[in-house]
């Protein structure tokens, strides 16, 4: 179960200070897959990047379980999303310099993870034929799609998604979508997606509509 309590983030200071987010108190339930939606600005990516420890609150806790995790110590901190979190970002962040197989195998190599099935996972994406290409070579859906393969490398049990399909056509989103609900339906995974798409929103178990850095729905 992932709880926060009260998160607060203001950026900067004095007459340049922003407060992007505003108290918010929220569960996701292990297994659910949730939409997190709101305007541009609402401090959507501000919620996902605390919920995944990328970033500190300025107030307010959040707990995987009954672990603190703004308690740990940086290694400590990196350790757990590194075992524990698989992050999808919009543009993919890729790094060019690697081929996919090797952007893929990263966090798996940094977690000293031996025993990866990474062809099973390049087999379920559909990249297996290209895993050996650079990003630059790859088309857009093939490059979310190694993203998503390099999230679940080591088999974290929660998904963090920051708009997916925001850089896809229709096609490629859809098979996205498509599989992180398997991920979800099938193996369990906790799934949360930020998205200003309504038919996103639709195929998830719950939507959370934030406004202004607060749970407004
Ligand atoms: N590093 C930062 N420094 C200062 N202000 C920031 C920073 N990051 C975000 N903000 C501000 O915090 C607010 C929330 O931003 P956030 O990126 O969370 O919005 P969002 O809901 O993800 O928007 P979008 O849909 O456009 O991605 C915005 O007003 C934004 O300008
Ligand atoms: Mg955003």
């Amino acid at each position: 179960m992932i709880k926060t309590e009260n998160l607060t983030r203001t950026y900067g200071k004095g007459e340049g200070k922003v407060t992007a987010l505003k108290g918010v108190s929220l569960t996701v339930n292990d297994g659910e897959m949730v939409a997190i939606i709101g305007k541009s600005g609402s401090g959507k990516s501000t919620l996902l990047n605390l919920l995944g420890g990328l970033d500190k609150p300025t107030e307010g806790r959040i707990f995987y379980g009954d672990r603190e995790i703004g308690s740990m110590k940086d290694g400590e901190l990196a350790e757990f999303r590194l075992k524990n979190i698989g992050f999808v970002f919009q543009f993919f962040d890729l790094i060019p310099e690697l081929t996919a197989e090797e952007n893929v195998l990263l966090p798996s190599r940094l977690a000293k993870n031996k025993e990866n099935s990474a062809e099973e996972i390049y087999s379920a994406l559909d990249i297996a034929d290209r895993i050996k290409h650079y990003p630059s070579e790859l088309s857009g859906g093939q490059q979310q799609r190694a993203a998503i393969a390099r999230a679940l490398i080591n088999s974290p049990e929660v998904i963090l998604c920051d708009e997916p399909t925001g850089n896809l056509d229709r096609a490629s989103g859809e098979e996205v979508m498509a599989l992180l609900r398997r991920l979800n339906a099938e193996q369990g995974k906790t799934v949360i997606i930020v998205t200003h798409d309504p038919e996103i929103a639709a195929q998830c178990g719950r939507v959370i509509e934030i406004s202004d850095g607060e749970i407004v729905n």
